[in-house]
Order: structure tokens, then sequence, then C-alpha cells
């Protein structure tokens, strides 16, 4: 695969991958933006066109294009290559691979569920009660509905199996992708098909909808090599370029709410197709967008949909909202049939999602009575806790304050009560540990490497790797080049000094963890004991 690789290397340029993430600036012989992982408050995030990579110094990582597209997007790296070799336009069939086979059978599933898809929407046209199904009583137009292609699937009980095995496909190709039901025949019959449109436009899976009201309602592919329900999201292919340019995105429950949301004006709408919302949905939009609103059902279950998102969202930057000015309708495309202009109303209408959860436990729990005010702080702190900017924190501590009647200190004293919290922290700080030594040996090798005379008392492990090496010069670049020496040596002074205590308070605390192991051996607890008093004294 390495020959791909270098091929794709070739003609992809870093900036042109990693712009389509993020907006980078050009800065001198480097381009400059955001981290994709969210925390910094300037731009830390570096990109080289010379050298073909990137390096993020608020995350402490980076790498080249195939590195950027595994980590932003979450996938492994035979996806990112295919994903950049599509781009490229290198044809990975020419390079056997070890996974040269999966890469070809995914190929045949996705010409089979495009044929499919394009026999649905025939299908359809040529069916007059589901084009009134479609056209009348979903109220699409011709555009939606080509836009999403729509389509219907005959209650003829083989009927797509037949046409796409007369075309060549294999009865192990057709069930791969989903279309099969347990007995062989068609998965989907007499139902409305929504497929599943993959961020590159290509079609994954299916979700089909009964023309009455027969149960169930909904059938979904489930998963398959090329569909994954919990990171897939519904609408997002057609939705991207109006999250990007309005800066915000709108989460609805359902697929059809997408649907006529796109067709109301309100394009940046999308849904996570028949599951509750995961960590990687939100990690998707993150990526695109800070501004996540979502249109959940203001009923209990939605209440806890909502509480569950704000503690997803807050670890990854996400600024959460809800939009809840629904007039009685019970989801959005019922608001939408109302009059579009409602929901356009209510999306701009949205309020931070804290604010309305509170407001929700207001109305529900007896805010005069102790065991009122217990239930309600409960749930307050434990959302508040989640909350990482600080001046935020503070305004819901006081918020919440005002409303028990009580004061922010009896609140925060309160939450230190908590056991639970403290064994959290330890956990973190052991890994901020551990990235905090990888970021000052990145450091200190890096001025090894390239920092002249600077880097002559240092003496640490040179990678291999030369992606690693030309990041490394990155990060010397970007940050040490322009010291005078003596500055850079008295700078190095420190994070050696620091670097050094840093590995042997890992190392100390790594060996008190062997220490519990060896308790009923006195011999080697002896041992560890007296290594550790030796790395004590330095
Ligand atoms: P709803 O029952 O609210 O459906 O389920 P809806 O979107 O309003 O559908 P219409 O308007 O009646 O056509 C919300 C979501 O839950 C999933 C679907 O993803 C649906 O969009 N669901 C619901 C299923 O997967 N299966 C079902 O049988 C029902
Ligand atoms: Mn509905």
């Amino acid at each position: 695969m390495d020959e791909a690789k270098e091929e794709i290397k070739a003609r992809l340029a870093v900036e042109d991958v990693v712009g389509q993430y993020i907006e980078l600036r050009r800065a001198g012989r480097t381009l400059k933006g955001r981290s994709p992982w969210g925390v910094d408050k300037t731009p830390s995030f570096m990109v080289s066109p010379e050298k073909g990579i990137w390096h993020d110094f608020s995350a402490n990582r980076g790498g080249d294009i195939f590195t950027f597209v595994m980590e932003v997007e979450g996938i492994s790296f035979r996806e990112a290559l295919e994903k950049l070799a599509s781009q490229a336009g290198v044809e990975l069939k020419k390079y056997n691979g070890g996974d040269a086979q999966v890469a070809k059978k995914k190929a045949r599933m996705r010409e089979a569920l495009e044929l499919a898809t394009k026999y649905y929407q025939v299908a359809l046209t040529k069916n007059r009660p589901v084009c009134e199904y479609v056209f009348y009583k979903r109220n699409m137009n011709k555009a939606t509905v080509k836009e999403f292609r729509i389509g219907y699937s005959p209650k003829t009980g083989a009927a797509l199996k037949e046409f796409l095995t007369k075309r060549g496909y294999s009865k192990e190709e057709l069930d791969g992708a989903g279309l099969l039901n347990r007995f062989g025949n068609d998965m989907f019959k007499g139902r409305m098909m929504v497929p599943f449109i993959d961020t590159n436009g290509q079609v994954i899976g299916y979700t089909a909808r009964v023309l009455d009201k027969t149960e169930p309602k909904y059938l979904n592919t489930s998963d398959t090599i090329l569909f994954n329900k919990s990171r897939y999201i519904f609408g997002l292919y057609q939705a991207k370029e109006a999250i990007r340019r309005s800066g915000f995105v709108v989460i609805v429950e359902g697929n059809m709410d997408v649907i006529s949301s796109h067709q109301a004006g309100v394009k940046q709408t999308v849904a996570t197709s028949g599951t509750a919302m995961t960590e990687q949905h939100l990690k998707i939009l993150s990526r695109l967008t800070s501004d996540v609103r979502l249109a959940y059902d203001g009923d209990d279950a939605g209440v806890n949909a909502t509480e569950r998102a704000i503690g997803l969202a807050s670890n990854l930057g996400i600024n959460l909202s809800v939009i809840s000015d629904y007039h009685g309708a019970k989801d959005p495309d019922e608001l939408i049939q109302q009059d579009p202009k409602l929901w356009q109303d209510a999306v701009t209408n949205c309020r931070p999602a804290m604010d309305w959860i509170l407001d929700k436990y207001e109305e529900k729990l007896d805010l005069m009575s102790a065991q009122g005010k217990k239930e309600y702080s409960d749930v307050a702190m434990k959302m508040i806790n989640s909350i990482v900017d600080s001046v935020v924190k503070k305004h819901y501590e006081q918020v919440v304050a005002k409303r028990l009647d009580v004061t922010v200190e009896d609140l925060v004293a309160k939450k230190v009560e908590k056991t639970s919290i403290k064994r959290l922290k330890q956990v973190k700080t052991k890994a901020q540990n551990a990235n905090k030594i990888k970021m000052l040996e990145d450091a200190l090798v890096s001025i090894m490497l390239f920092g002249g005379e600077a880097g002559e008392g240092i003496n640490l492990e040179v990678p291999e790797d030369e992606t690693k090496l030309e990041e490394l010069e990155l990060v010397y670049e970007a940050k040490y080049k322009d010291m005078s020496p003596s500055e850079l040596k008295n700078d190095v002074k420190e994070m050696m000094r620091v670097y050094k205590k840093e590995v042997s308070a890992q190392k100390i605390e790594e060996l008190t963890a062997e220490l519990l192991k060896y308790e009923d051996d006195e011999e080697k607890s002896k041992e560890i004991l007296r290594e550790i008093q030796k790395l004590q004294k330095g």
C-alpha cells in the first residue's frame, strides 16, 4: 500500500485536504487555523505545504493527510486511504494490498445499491397511489424527491433480487448490502424508500416507510460493512454546505423531519437515524460547527436525550441549544405542514440547552420543598460540572443558586461532597501528564535536531519515522526558530528540568501501582520501594 499512499500524497495538497475541515490562513511558509479538536482560543493548528504535514499545538498531535483524515473523521487507515484515493483519482485496485478484496466487495455492494435506488425511483413514478402519498400526503415537491432520491419498493416478493441477479450480482453481494431478508427475498416490499446517502453522495442503505398504518412503521438497513448506524448522520450530504455557510446545524428526531426542513428552506438539518445520539455523531458534527441546535420532543424522552447531549457536547466544545417552539405540533414536519415560516422562526429562536432544561425541571419539581431542591440541584450540578468554560459555569451556578434561594458557596460545597468526582479527576490528570511529557519530548527533540548549539545538551531518542521528523521540524520552525540562542538555551534548560520531573513522577506512579501487585512478596516490595526512593531524591 506504500506505493498507493505515495501516489495519493503526490496528488493531493495537504492544505486542500485539511482545508475541507478547517479554515486556514496563510502565515508565511505555513498556514494556520483553529484546532478541530477544539479547545484553543487562538489558532494553534499548523500546516506546512512544503512538507505535506500538519501539527496541532493545542492537542499535540500531527502527521500527514492520512492521519489527519483518520483522526478528524474517526475512521480507520483503510477508510482514510479509500476516501483520499477517490479524491486524488487514484485507483486502489491497481495496488494489490491485503485489503484490496474488501475494497472490491464494498465497491460491488455500492454498485448494487446504486442500481437498486434507481430501480426504486422508477417504481415510484409508475405507481399512482404511491405518488399520491409522496407528493400530496407528505407534501414533497419534485425537487425534494429528486434530491433525496425517494423511491418505492414494489410488493412483489423478489422483484429487485431478480433485477439485480440478472445484472450479475450474487446472493452474497445483495445480502451483504442489506437488500435481502432472512428468506433470501427482497428486504423491502411495498414501502416508500428513503436512501441513506453517505458524505460522498453514495447510497449505503435505506429507511423504508409503510404507506398505511401497519407495523413496523419504518424498516431500516441494519449495520453492514458500508453502513454503521451509530456513526451515520441522515441528511449530512445535503446539509454540509448550508452548515458551513450558516455556522450551525439543526438535529431533528425523524428522517422525514429532515426532508421537510430542507424543503422549507432550513437546509442545515440532519437526524441520527433511528438511534439515540452517540458521541461519534456529535464528533462528526463538531468538525463542521460548534453551534448545535436540537429539535427534540418536549416529553420526558426528549428531556433525557437533551440532558445526555449536554454531557457529550461540553467535552467537544459544542454550544448546545434547544428548539422548542412547536405551536402544539407533534414534530418539525407537522409544524412545517402548518406553515414553513413557523419552523424557520423556531430555529432562529432557539434557547441555550441549559436554560431550557432548567426550566423543564423547575416545572416538574416543587422547588419550595427540601426534596425538590435537592433533586433540582443534583441534576443542575451534574450538568454544570461538565461545563468547561469558567465564565459560563459561574453564570449557571448563580442562576441555580438564585432559583433555590441559596448562596453559590452552598451549591459549590454540595459538589465537593461528591466522592465520584475525585476519582474522575485523578484519571484525567494521569492522561494529561502523559500528554505533557509527550509535548515536552517533541519540543526538546525538535530543538536537538534543528536548533544547532542550543540543542547540544539534549540526549533523547530520535524517531525513525520520516513524517514524524518533518513534523518536528515544523514544531521547531513555528515555535523556536525566531528565538535568540541565549533565550532558547534558557528555555531548553527549563524544559529539561520539567521533563525530568514529569518523567520521574510518572515512573513513581507506575512503581506505586507495581507495589500493590507485589504486596505479598517482601523481597520484591523492598526492591520497588528502594527504586521509588531513589527517584524521589532525583
Ligand atoms: P416517529 O414515529 O416520530 O416518525 O419516529 P416520524 O419521523 O414522525 O415519521 P412519520 O412522520 O410518521 O413518517 C422518529 C424516528 O424513529 C425511527 C425513525 O428513524 C424515525 O424517523 N423509527 C420510528 C424507526 O426506526 N422505526 C419505527 O418503526 C419508528
Ligand atoms: Mn412525523
